[in-house]
């Protein structure tokens, strides 16, 4: 196992371009990428997947400081690099681009998604879609009007590891579902104080940046929106009051379900001395029994799918039977789809945005419908928390 799992991670993430699945006889004219913004998450959510993907060059990156584009497009083989103060309009300009990445903080991803989207791209924009509901609903509007491909990138769902969870819920193996519990935290420490993710103009904040997921993954793995926020109870970051550090909220959910969330940038240390662990899972409870997916957001790395089933034993107590299921590809979890053990929840996600794109079908998809609801509940939860809303960008499109 440990030998496999190596081999796993380092396909991940040092793929050799003979892995690629399709061949380029078969595969379609390449699309071209452009990075808004030398990100650190680019790398892992794109620029390495797209070595793998015959279809997909990324071909241009844009920094505000020029000297920054440079070398990172350098270090990662694109062709072209923008820079300054018209760095990313420039990037947008450029007929070559075809598809704009948009990992650009939270507070940013309305107005650089409309003009890219103004400008005839389409856009792989990261999560959370914008910093309210209104914004994203006008982005789609604007990506429909345009007849181009906009999607929100939770890349989890791609992942046939998550898609199995839900399809053990949705086989009745369990019985009803009576509720879900998602954990999203990481130790204090990890993400530093001057981090953007605690920026409240950037759209920072746990529910946010981490909420978002667990949010999300109440509402895929329950097939529903909630009815209400019970509860909603933030501890704020020290910068800033109306940055949530962490978030914990509960919910009501269609047919007597109950759905809860908890996410933190940091945890505090016991007495000051031991991290906590960070905690990435999902737990269903359903009558006959429960199913638990350890690392639902990145399960490339490592999972673990514990199905605990009551069954009553001779003398009429309940009895449990466990069983653990590990989903690296759809053959692992009987479903359909493409994919090797190695792909990243990115690269999965990859091959369904190009699919979309090229006029195929993809093997699933986050909808309009999906990342405004996720982010009608985001606003709803900062409301009852007392937090209130992330601010709505200045932006107008003209
Ligand atoms: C938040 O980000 C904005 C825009 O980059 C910046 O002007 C501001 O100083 C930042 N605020 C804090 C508290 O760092």
């Amino acid at each position: 196992m440990v030998v496999s799992t190596i081999k796993r991670l380092y396909n991940a993430f040092f793929p050799s371009t003979s892995l690629t699945v399709q061949s380029t006889e078969t595969a379609s004219r390449p699309l071209k990428f452009g990075i808004l913004g030398a990100a650190a998450i680019a790398p892992p959510a794109l620029i390495i997947p797209a070595k793998t993907h015959p279809e997909v060059v990324v071909y241009a990156v844009a920094a505000r400081d020029v000297k920054r584009a440079e070398v990172y497009a350098q270090k990662h083989g694109i062709e072209k690099f923008y820079g300054g103060a018209e760095g990313y309009q420039k990037l947008l300009d450029d007929p070559e681009v075809e598809v704009v990445y948009n990992p650009l903080p939270n507070g940013l991803h309305y107005e650089w998604t409309m003009k890219a989207l103004a400008a005839g791209k389409h856009v792989l924009l990261e999560k959370p879609a914008a910093d309210t509901a209104e914004e994203t609903r006008q982005m789609f509007e604007l990506a429909e009007k345009k007849n181009l491909v906009l999607m929100e990138a939770f890349h989890y769902r791609f992942h046939p590891a998550i898609q199995r969870v839900k399809a053990i819920i949705d086989s009745g193996e369990l019985g009803r579902l009576k509720s879900i519990e998602n954990k999203l935290t990481t130790p204090a420490g990890f993400i530093k104080k001057d981090d953007i993710r605690f920026n409240l103009s950037l759209g920072g904040g746990s529910l946010m940046d981490m909420g978002c997921y667990t949010l999300n993954c109440l509402r895929y793995l329950s097939g529903t929106n909630p009815t209400q926020v019970l509860t909603a109870v933030a501890s704020p970051s020290t910068s800033d009051s109306k940055v949530d550090r962490s978030m914990t909220a509960t919910f009501d959910l269609p047919n007597d379900v109950f759905g809860s969330i908890t996410c933190d940038l940091g945890v505090p240390w016991r007495f000051g001395l031991i991290p906590a662990l960070p905690q990435v899972s999902s737990t269903v409870e359903c009558e006959g029994g429960q199913v638990h997916i350890m690392n639902f957001v990145l399960p490339t790395l490592y999972h673990t799918i514990k199905v605990t089933k009551k069954k009553s034993g001779n003398d009429g107590k309940t009895e449990t039977e466990t069983r653990i299921e590990q989903v690296y590809n759809f053959a692992d979890g009987k479903m359909e789809g493409k994919g090797e053990d190695w792909w990243l929840t990115y690269r999965y996600q990859l091959e369904a945005f190009v699919d979309k794109i090229k006029g195929r079908t993809p093997q699933t998809w986050v909808s309009k419908e999906d990342s405004v609801a996720n982010m009608e509940w985001i606003e709803r939860v900062y409301a009852k928390s007392g937090l209130g809303a992330r601010p709505k960008s200045t932006f107008t499109l003209n």
